[in-house]
């Protein structure tokens, strides 16, 4: 297996260009099987995740072909004659997006066979909403050997969904099947994660009618048939987050390119909070530190627009060496922390309180040999580690490449003194 190696101390000044969001890239390639005609997806990033779910399309009968872009590649998928409609287990449990073409399975199939997900270990994350929503609107469901197996004769229906916790899984899976329903669909207590947005306005670009993208109420007129487009997947926040964190840590200087500040804003709000310099552009974020320690300070995650989940590991990281002691609260999953015994083997002291972390800042860390234990916690520690004396060496990278294309080289470029060793 290979390991990324660190030594720290190096401040990090540059630029970083941000890559297409994974969490934007999975769902929209899921959306093409909802056409018999192509859907071309620009900006995508370069990740595993991305291949994992092209195979699972592959294997469902869609013809996906990928031109290498300069900074990012081009797929375009077909799923003129879906060939199957089963899900397998052995892909579905490497990656939980997978589990989301069970909407437009059975939006376009009238059937659906779906492997009960996987993905990271954070949580015993159910499936319940998406069964429920999808039974609103008609579908037969039963959960048989580990399978989740759905039909909905004659088409689905629109109905009215209301949720009672806000699912980005969920809310893509139900959107996607509503477009192919009959009738008007309501998705309220929806999720408003950019990602969602962006899915959805790609969806309209394939004929869909949707109102009130970006609010918490979708509303979709079901129609007979999607068409093929063109689409260019937004950018990473959670990237961006992670290397303005990581600007920060280090005391640097990075200018994030091809981002729009306002889909990280809570974040960098916290950071201005903590006593990072942030200064915003169209298209553009510059992170700075004048070298004066950083201000403890609380975060809760929330769903968007509030602090993400997916960026609380780092902000821990970032806390450990802060002036202080900051509160972290994560209300998003319940076992979100297994970056903390890693990040105790830096020197960092934590201790954990059902769901908050009390981070006390220490002055300094030290480099150390870490697990990574999920995508986000594998990027608390690098930030870790650029900032400690000496030498860290991470185990366990296959969790980084799930979501962070060439960390390496991007932080390489700014200055940082950070390499893989090849297993
Ligand atoms: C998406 O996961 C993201 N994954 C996650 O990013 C992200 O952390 C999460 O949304 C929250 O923002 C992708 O986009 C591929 P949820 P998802 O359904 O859809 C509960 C990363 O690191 N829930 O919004 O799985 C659930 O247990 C990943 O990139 C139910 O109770 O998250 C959780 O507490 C990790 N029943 C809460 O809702 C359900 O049926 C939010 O989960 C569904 C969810």
């Amino acid at each position: 297996m290979d390991t990324i190696h660190i030594r720290g101390g190096r401040r990090l000044k540059g630029a970083i260009p941000v890559s297409g969001a994974k969490n934007a890239a999975l769902p929209l390639m899921t959306a093409a099987l909802l056409t018999d005609e192509p859907l071309r997806l620009s900006n995508m990033p370069r990740l595993t995740d991305v291949k994992t779910l092209g195979k699972l399309l592959a294997h469902l009968g869609a013809e996906l072909s990928v031109e290498p872009g300069e900074h990012a590649d081009t797929t375009t998928i077909r799923a003129a004659d879906i060939k199957s409609t089963t899900a397998p287990y052995e892909i579905v449990s490497q990656i939980r997006a997978s589990f989301w073409v069970l909407g437009p399975l059975l939006a376009r199939c009238h059937q659906a066979r779906v492997s009960l997900p996987g993905g990271c270990a954070i949580g015993a994350r159910p499936v319940d909403l998406y069964i429920k929503g999808l039974q609103k609107m008609g579908a037969e469901i039963d959960l048989v050997e580990g399978y989740v197996v759905a039909s909905a004769p004659g088409g689905l229906k629109g109905a009215i969904v209301r949720s009672p916790v806000v699912s980005v899984g969920a809310t893509h899976t139900l959107l996607m099947a509503a477009t192919l329903a009959e009738g008007e669909t309501v998705l309220e207590n929806a999720a408003r994660e950019p990602e969602i947005g962006d899915v959805a306005r790609c969806l309209v670009a394939m004929g869909a009618k949707i109102s009130g993208i970006g609010t918490s109420t979708l509303r979709i007129e079901g129609v007979e048939k999607l068409h093929g487009a063109t689409h260019s997947v937004i950018a990473d926040r959670i990237e961006a987050g992670t290397y303005a964190i990581a600007a920060a840590m280090t005391g640097g200087e990075v200018t994030l390119e091809g981002v729009d500040p306002e889909t990280f804003d809570a974040a960098l709000s916290v950071l201005r909070a903590a006593g990072a310099g942030v200064d915003t552009e169209q298209g553009a974020v510059r992170i700075f530190r004048n070298g004066e320690r950083l201000q403890a300070t609380d975060v809760v995650t929330q769903v968007f627009p509030g602090f993400p989940t997916d960026l609380q590991a780092q902000f821990m990281a970032l806390m450990t060496t802060a002036d202080g002691e900051s509160e972290i609260t994560e209300t998003i999953f319940e076992n979100r922390f297994m970056h903390v015994q890693e990040l105790a083997r830096f020197g960092a002291d934590i201790s954990l309180h059902g769901d908050k972390a009390l981070v006390r800042g220490v002055p300094k860390l030290k480099g150390a040999p870490v697990m990574a234990s999920d995508l986000r916690a594998s990027a608390a520690l690098i930030i870790a580690g650029l900032a400690a004396e000496g030498e860290t060496v991470i185990n366990r990278v296959y969790h980084l490449d799930r979501g962070f294309e060439r960390i390496e080289a991007k932080l390489g470029a700014c200055g940082a003194e950070i390499w893989r060793e090849k297993a």
